[in-house]
């Protein structure tokens, strides 16, 4: 009778813990690739494929923003299923954590600049270095 009770309490625990973590993973790439879509937009003001305008950049940075808290969406046990998270970020994470950080200070030391078109190029260029590096060691390729 106990077992009976108890293993019908632990099968939606453990069917919830499961949905949550392709939750966790779904959401930290939406929020990844939000981070893509406005960074592609800023690389095309780089390179002078789009003019600089202030609202765009506002945008770009309120993406930025927006992930300050990214690296928190990598529970224990997210590692595996539909996700390129590698596996340095559970083995490695001050690491990871650093890399979140530069990010961050990156993002904030930008921001007060990119009302103008050098001020935001040389803060963007400046927190893109910062995604490159943070894949280079834990996304996965
Ligand atoms: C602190 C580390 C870190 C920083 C900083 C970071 N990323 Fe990522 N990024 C990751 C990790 C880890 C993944 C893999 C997530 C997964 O697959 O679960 C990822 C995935 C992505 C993806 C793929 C999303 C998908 O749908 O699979 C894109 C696009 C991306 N990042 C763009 C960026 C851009 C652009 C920046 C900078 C503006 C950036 N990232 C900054 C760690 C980082």
């Amino acid at each position: 009778m106990r077992a009976v009770l108890l293993a019908g309490l632990l099968v939606p625990f453990v069917a919830g813990v499961a949905l949550a973590q392709s939750d966790v993973i779904k959401e930290r790439k939406a929020l990844m690739g939000a981070l893509g879509d406005q960074t592609k937009a800023g690389a095309a003001i780089m390179k002078g494929d789009q003019p600089y305008d202030p609202a765009k950049a506002a945008a770009i940075f309120k993406a930025y923003t927006d992930a300050s808290t990214f690296n928190t969406l990598f529970p224990a046990g997210s590692n595996t299923g539909d996700t390129k998270a590698a596996p340095a970020i559970w083995s490695d994470r001050a690491g990871f954590d650093a890399e979140m950080a530069k990010f961050n200070t990156a993002v904030q030391q930008g921001l007060p600049n990119i009302g103008t078109e050098a001020g935001f190029k040389s803060a963007f260029q400046a927190v893109a270095a910062t995604c490159r590096t943070c894949h280079s060691t834990y996304q996965a390729r």
